[in-house]
């Protein structure tokens, strides 16, 4: 008999690492050995959370809230956000649609999980966010990216969606603003996509995580034209409160009880001080501290595009959302993951390489973070110029 053997499923084969962990590694190797590394790799903002949010959370913790809040959610919370989307968004969205998640990734697997069976399709954009289709993969689904030109603002057409659209095609999954691209989907485009997939017996799946995070325009939710998508969003990327994994998800009518009865098996529920910590969230006081950071995110990308543009990375059009660039490495190399590390080694910058978001022209491309300080930024744009000139 054989003992200790590794068996692995065979969807495990087909999941990927993060490449950019690899050279996240390094880096920290090198920090170690005493090098000086200028992050522009990580993909969490580089702020803490807001002192409001730290104190509802101690507070709570003090109180004794430690034991676990029903599935769906705390009740307080979930009114909460449907307060924010009545006030700042101007919609109505009942609190018995929304569901409170471990982080917009535990929102992403529950909304994937209620509609994905073995063999169903659901299309994705390419580039996009790594996760989505190693959780289609994890459901016995097929997810099929939809390659998108930069050179079109990563336009994702309803003609081009036709064209990829099939029978067994159960879900459109959209990030707005996305990453790594930073695009924000103009509100007519989202309409005309959520009309072509709902007429198509189908689900759009938008993730709006970056929500807020927008740059010279209003910051916008496809509950504005549709209530029949799922939203994924969550409290780490604008709320920045990544490590205490939480996020929501609204879910069309005639989910709930489905939704419920997965998160209930899957999570139980999602972490109860980040909970009660999130009841701060959107306070007045709150919301004044991230305007300032959301302020901080414009100040640093107006540096960082001309910059980059100056060396030769290719930027088609300015992103106005997220806190990333998406930039052909062409004029450098034609192996992004190669041109990262030689980066790396050469320069003590971190970069990442397209080839985490895709397949499509992703040795081509490069994501910066503008997670880092202006000062910082600024620092890694020198060692580059020194490098690449
Ligand atoms: C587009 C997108 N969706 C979901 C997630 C997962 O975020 P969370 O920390 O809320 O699980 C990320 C994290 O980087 C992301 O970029």
């Amino acid at each position: 008999m054989k003992r200790n053997v590794v068996h692995l499923a065979d969807r495990v084969h087909e999941i990927q690492p993060f490449h950019v962990m690899e050279l996240l590694a390094r880096a920290r190797q090198m920090e170690f050995n005493g090098v000086d590394v200028v992050h522009m790799e990580i993909g969490e903002p580089d702020f803490t959370t807001p002192q409001p949010i730290i104190d509802a959370g101690m507070r709570a913790m003090a109180e004794g809230k430690v034991h676990y809040t029903p599935a769906l959610g705390l009740r307080e919370l979930r009114y909460a956000v449907s307060d924010y989307y009545r006030s700042h968004y101007g919609v109505n969205v009942s609190y018995e649609r929304i569901v409170i998640t471990p982080g917009a990734s535990g929102a992403l697997l529950l909304a994937l999980a209620a509609m994905v069976g073995p063999g169903d399709q659901v299309l994705m954009t390419d580039p996009g966010y790594p996760c989505n289709r190693h959780f289609v993969r994890l459901l016995e689904g097929e997810a099929v990216g939809i390659p998108l030109e930069a050179s079109e603002n990563f336009h994702l057409s309803t003609d081009l969606l036709a064209e990829y659209w099939q029978e067994r095609s159960v879900a459109l999954m959209l990030a707005s603003p996305a990453n790594p691209t930073g695009n924000i989907i103009p509100p007519d485009h989202l309409k005309a996509l959520a009309d072509c997939v709902t007429d198509w017996g189908g689900r759009l799946i938008v993730d709006e995580i970056y929500q807020g995070l927008v740059y010279g325009r209003p910051s916008e939710t496809v509950l504005q034209h549709s209530q029949e998508a799922f939203v994924i969003n969550s409290f780490s990327k604008f709320f920045h409160m990544t490590g205490w994994r939480l996020g929501w998800m609204v879910v069309p009518e005639g989910y709930i009880e489905a939704v419920d009865r997965l998160a209930q098996n899957i999570f139980l529920a999602a972490p109860t001080v980040a909970q009660y910590a999130a009841l701060a969230a959107f306070t007045p006081e709150t919301l004044a501290v991230l305007e300032n950071r959301r302020q901080e995110f414009v100040r640093r990308r107006d540096f960082l595009v001309p910059a980059l543009r100056d060396l030769g990375f290719g930027i088609d059009h300015i992103p106005d959302g997220a806190f990333y660039v998406y930039a052909s490495s062409q004029h450098f190399s034609r192996d992004s993951l190669a041109f990262s590390h030689q980066v790396l080694e050469n320069t003590a910058v971190a970069i990442t390489p397209g080839i985490d978001f895709g397949e499509y022209k992703a040795k081509d491309h490069v994501r910066f973070a503008y997670t880092t300080s202006l000062e910082r930024l600024a620092l890694g744009v020198e060692r580059l110029k020194s490098y690449i000139k």
